[in-house]
């Protein structure tokens, strides 16, 4: 028989759990519980600039013909925003590196962008109660949310043309490592502690981690070196953007970093 205190032990246990790729989340998993979704190269970094920089919303969308159907409908102004295979989309205003968003362009816009991966995997998260929006660059705000929520965490991550992705793995592993270390059990699946040996390998090298992965050799390819370097600058930003419904758009979200808690 299991005693009570095992018991309450086990009921104060909080899952956090990683999915490697979004195929890989089980319908319905995400119901009652917060997701984080992460596309470090480069869709939730350039979602998290783009906000930061005076963005009003960003409306994630799946297709290339959603993004300009969509785009069509939006009041003010108005950016157009995205890449495929790493290459900005013919017509449209802006592509996909963190340096395109500025204060200047930003400004009040609703920008409205699809990616290959990042965008697809923030749709595949509507299911859950609460979708937040993650990155190196948010880091520690991300943390601080988390800590105080009490539901179940389920781990988004993009991974690259369907394939898992490095610097998205070692993105949920330091979550997994600073939630598994603020003073609450935490129930995990094997996913969140590959990621979690991800980061412990991999977190102190952080930039040169990203460069290797698929996503980062890809972009080291087409010239976008300085888009690694952006995506490795652990919390430049303090905001969450969190995604909103009716309509679907993604908004600043909460501000406000109480803790560091990358590890220096
Ligand atoms: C994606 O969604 O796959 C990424 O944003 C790809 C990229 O920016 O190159």
């Amino acid at each position: 028989m299991t005693s009570p205190t095992r018991e309450a032990t086990m009921a104060a246990e909080r899952p956090v759990l990683v999915h490697l790729l979004p195929s890989l989340v089980p319908t319905g998993a995400l119901a009652g519980a917060v997701a984080v979704v992460i596309d470090v190269l480069r869709a939730t970094t350039v979602i998290v600039h783009a906000l930061a920089a005076g963005g009003r919303a960003v409306i994630p969308c799946g297709e290339i013909n959603d993004a300009k159907a969509v785009a069509a409908t939006v009041s003010g102004k108005v950016l157009l925003t995205g890449e495929r295979q790493g290459a900005p989309i013919p017509g449209f205003d802006l592509g996909n590196s963190p340096g395109e968003f500025s204060a200047k362009a930003c400004k009040n816009a609703t920008v409205v962008v699809t990616t290959t991966n990042g965008t697809r995997a923030l749709l595949r998260a509507v299911e859950a109660d609460r979708v937040l929006v993650a990155a190196f660059v948010n880091f520690s705000a991300v943390c601080e949310q988390l800590r105080a929520e009490s539901r179940p965490v389920h781990i988004v991550c993009s991974g690259t043309d369907g394939a898992v992705s490095l610097e998205d793995t070692l993105l949920a592993g330091a979550f997994v490592d600073c939630l598994s270390d603020c003073g609450r059990e935490v129930k995990l699946n094997d996913a969140a502690r590959l990621a979690w040996d991800c980061f412990e390998n991999h977190g102190c090298c952080l930039a040169g981690a990203l460069e290797v992965g698929a996503g980062g050799e890809r972009l080291r390819s087409l010239g976008y070196d300085a888009d690694i370097r952006a995506a490795a600058d652990v919390d430049r930003f303090a905001i969450v953007p969190e995604l909103r419904r009716d309509p679907l758009r993604i908004e600043r979200g909460c501000i406000g970093m109480v803790k560091g808690h990358w590890p220096r």
